[in-house]
Order: C-alpha cells, then sequence, then structure tokens
C-alpha cells in the first residue's frame, strides 16, 4: 500500500491554527506533495451537519456524553470517508483537530475521563496520525484572541472548563512525545511557521 502522510493540528480555541495550517499546506503544496486538507468536527456532509447541532448555542441541555458520542460520530464518518483513502492514495492529509481534541475538551474539560478514548476506538480505527502539531498558548490569551467574535457553545464554556483542556493537552504531549510536536504559539506567525516547516522537513526526511 502507497501510504500518505497524516498530520493533525491541535490547540485550545485562539490558539492560531487555521493561520499555521493554511501556511503549512502552501508550503507542502510548493514542495510538490498532494495535500488535502479537512477539519473536524466536519470534513464530509454527514459530519458537517453533526458539527452544526454539537456547535449551535441553542443545544444547551446536550449531556457531555452525548457530546463525546457525536464528535466521535463526525470522525468516524471522516475517516472512512475522507483520510483513509486519501493516505491509501499517497496523499498529505492535514485535520484541523482531531482524536487528541477529544480526549482534552470532553476527556479532561467535561471530565469524561478514560470513557473517551474507548468512544473513539472504533471511530478512528487505527488510523492515527503520523504528526500532530500542538500550539500550545495559555488558554487566558487564547479566549482574548477570540473575545471580539460571536462564541460558539464551546467556546462559551467557562475559563476553568478551557484551563483543564489546556492541561489535557499538555499531557497528552507528555505521553506521546514522539508523535505529538510541541510549539509555543505566542511567538509570531513567523516564528512558529518557521519552527513548524524545520521539525517537520526532520520528520518528513526519515
Ligand atoms: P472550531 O470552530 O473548529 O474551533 P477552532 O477554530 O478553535 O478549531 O470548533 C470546534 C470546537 O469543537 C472547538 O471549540 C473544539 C471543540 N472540539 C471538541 O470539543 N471535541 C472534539 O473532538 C473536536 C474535534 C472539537
Amino acid at each position: 500500500m502507497n501510504r500518505g502522510f497524516f498530520i493533525t493540528f491541535e490547540g485550545g480555541d485562539g490558539s492560531g491554527k487555521s493561520t499555521q495550517i493554511s501556511i503549512l499546506r502552501e508550503c507542502l503544496i510548493e514542495k510538490g506533495y498532494d495535500v488535502i486538507l479537512t477539519r473536524e468536527p466536519g470534513g464530509t456532509d454527514i459530519s458537517e451537519k453533526i458539527r452544526e447541532l454539537i456547535l449551535d448555542p441553542e443545544n444547551g441541555e446536550m449531556e457531555d456524553i452525548t457530546e463525546a458520542y457525536l464528535y466521535a460520530a463526525a470522525r468516524a464518518q471522516l475517516v472512512r470517508q475522507l483520510i483513509k483513502p486519501a493516505l491509501e492514495e499517497g496523499k498529505v492529509v492535514i485535520c484541523d483537530r482531531f482524536v487528541d481534541s477529544s480526549i482534552a475538551y470532553q476527556g479532561f474539560g467535561r471530565g469524561l475521563g478514560d470513557a473517551v478514548g474507548i468512544i473513539n476506538t472504533y471511530a478512528v480505527d487505527d488510523c492515527m496520525p503520523d504528526l500532530t502539531i500542538l500550539l500550545k498558548l495559555d488558554p487566558e490569551r487564547g479566549s482574548s484572541r477570540i473575545a471580539g467574535r460571536e462564541h460558539d457553545r464551546i467556546e462559551q464554556a467557562s475559563d476553568e472548563f478551557h484551563r483543564k483542556v489546556y492541561e489535557g493537552y499538555l499531557k497528552l504531549e507528555e505521553k506521546y512525545p514522539d508523535r505529538i510536536l510541541g510549539v509555543d504559539a505566542s511567538g509570531t506567525i513567523q516564528e512558529i511557521a518557521d519552527e513548524i516547516s524545520h521539525r517537520l522537513d526532520e520528520i518528513m526526511e526519515r
């Protein structure tokens, strides 16, 4: 099987993921890679519909466990419909968030713990990222960056929730040092982009 390369981006709200993702995408295309960019929750018609349901601020009565299952359901569809086929065709897949978001937000943030990993076993179906770039930014700075815009249901959660999410990410970084590359996201856009591309070059050469 001609397997591609699977990269995911993670980080708290306002950590600057979207900017870094588009810079990396351009950079890989310039180097001649066939790049597919997708996002979670979303990326397929069904997963985008699930996204609307999850993020709608009107759905305040949603149980935490329901939220965890919905993220996993959106992921199960994305993995099978888009990510796996693209990797089998040898493409580079960049995904804006993946299962680590569920571990950080639902596992640590909502306090669902190990249940989240269990729910996601079948959703991910052994399709784990080759590399995860974690943009590390203090959650207070992250929330001040998104202060001006309208907040979805998850962004509306308390500061304490976002602090737990951040701490969850740090634990994941410690647990999976070979897969998760933590990057200080408090620098300038160019500094962060340079660090990501430098580290990725080393990894892709291997
Ligand atoms: P999005 O607008 O994509 O946020 P961002 O631009 O910060 O990535 O909304 C996704 C939200 O869903 C975000 O607040 C993180 C949250 N989320 C989870 O709680 N669990 C998950 O498994 C995923 C994929 C996202």
